[in-house]
């Protein structure tokens, strides 16, 4: 009798650690914005097809007066708010140039609707709708900084006929992508801490267990969950008091919740993706359009030699490396306008 009662207090015990494992392992709803207890809506919004809202906010001349608009895809842990082509040039650089630019929020960033199903193909089909929807017309530029890559490197492969132009700021890349060599990975991979190629194969082979290995105490997570000042180059850290005036809205960027905005985009970004980057074809073969990337050799966060690969191997890509410069470079004075200024064919650039 007594062995029974152990017997049956051990299975409680038992049950009772699965369940709690199951729900450590289950992220909290993300708060919408709009549904009550939920963050508000302030900013501009489209419907999209499957039904999910997108935030966005504009700057520049009007979008029926532009000679040029551009969608901003923004970086990871920030949001519409951040579209550093439009905060960072001289004030009246993109009226006098016809430039428009509008920058959205990502799903689950901001005041956009989540969506669990987001993937490179989805985000593309996003800049799409936002694109018909504020009917930018049949050709646009599209500009992404960072984690904000995942989404061009979609558009590029799934809707290339809708693109006049396209730049990627140190886009991040995934050492899964097929093209990469090996030897090249796996000597990358050495170099980083136990605890950030722990947090890497569980991102890309058990995403559900991100949200735990976030939110757990046991183990250190990743440095760059934790904006650790390790992810900082020197130029980076003389720049970073220009983000000061993020304080004042910051907060708004992570609102509905941080599994959809940025664990979502970890899984995305370093997941198992459905095409390989580097066998994406010219979208301008008559040369009636450009790719740029831009990349810092001193960046903490995307490893260079693998940039270098990408530039190789798409021959097609204007590839821009800036010496001494890090993952924050597109902030640093005049820089927005140079890449500005060498995605558009701005007359007589000035
Ligand atoms: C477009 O430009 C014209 C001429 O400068 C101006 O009158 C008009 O208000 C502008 N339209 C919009 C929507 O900004
Ligand atoms: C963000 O901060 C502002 C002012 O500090 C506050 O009014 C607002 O409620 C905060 N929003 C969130 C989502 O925390």
């Amino acid at each position: 009798m007594k062995k029974c009662l152990v017997g049956g207090a051990f299975i409680i015990v038992l049950i009772a650690l699965g369940v709690w494992a199951i729900i450590s392992c289950i992220p909290p709803p993300s708060k919408r914005c709009g549904t009550p207890g939920g963050p508000p809506i302030t900013a501009p919004r489209i419907r999209l097809s499957d039904g999910r809202y997108l935030a966005y906010e504009e700057h520049g001349v009007s979008r029926q007066n532009a000679t040029f608009k551009i969608i901003f895809i923004h970086a990871f842990a920030t949001f519409r708010r951040d579209a550093v082509i439009a905060n960072r040039v001289r004030p009246g650089f993109l009226e006098k140039n016809g430039i428009y630019v509008v920058s959205y929020d990502r799903p689950g960033y901001g005041e956009s609707d989540p969506h669990s199903r987001r993937s490179e193909k989805t985000l593309a089909h996003d800049v799409e709708q936002l694109a018909d929807q504020l009917q930018l017309g049949s050709k646009f530029y599209v500009v992404g900084y960072s984690m904000g890559g995942q989404a061009v490197w979609g558009v590029l492969k799934y809707i290339p006929h809708r693109l006049a132009g396209a730049t990627l700021l140190c886009p991040v890349t995934n050492s899964w992508w097929p093209s990469f060599p090996d030897s090249l990975t796996w000597e990358l991979w050495n170099k980083q801490t136990k605890t950030e190629r722990f947090a890497m194969l569980i991102t890309h082979h058990t995403p559900w267990l991100l949200y735990w290995w976030n939110h757990q105490k046991l183990f250190q997570t990743s440095a760059v969950m934790q904006s650790s000042p390790t992810i900082f180059s020197p130029q980076d850290m003389a720049l970073l008091p220009k983000l000061a005036v993020r304080v004042s809205y910051k907060n708004q960027t992570t609102q509905q919740g941080v599994h959809e905005s940025l664990e979502r985009d970890l899984i995305v970004g370093f997941g198992k993706w459905g095409f390989d980057p580097m066998k994406i074809e010219n979208p301008f073969p008559k040369g009636e359009g450009s790719v740029h990337l831009w990349q810092g050799d001193d960046d903490r966060l995307v490893p260079i030699q693998l940039q270098r690969i990408i530039a190789q191997k798409l021959s097609w890509i204007k590839y821009h490396e800036i010496p001494g410069a890090g993952h924050l470079f597109p902030n640093a004075d005049g820089v927005a306008e140079t890449i500005l200024k060498e995605l558009l064919p701005i007359p007589q650039a000035s």
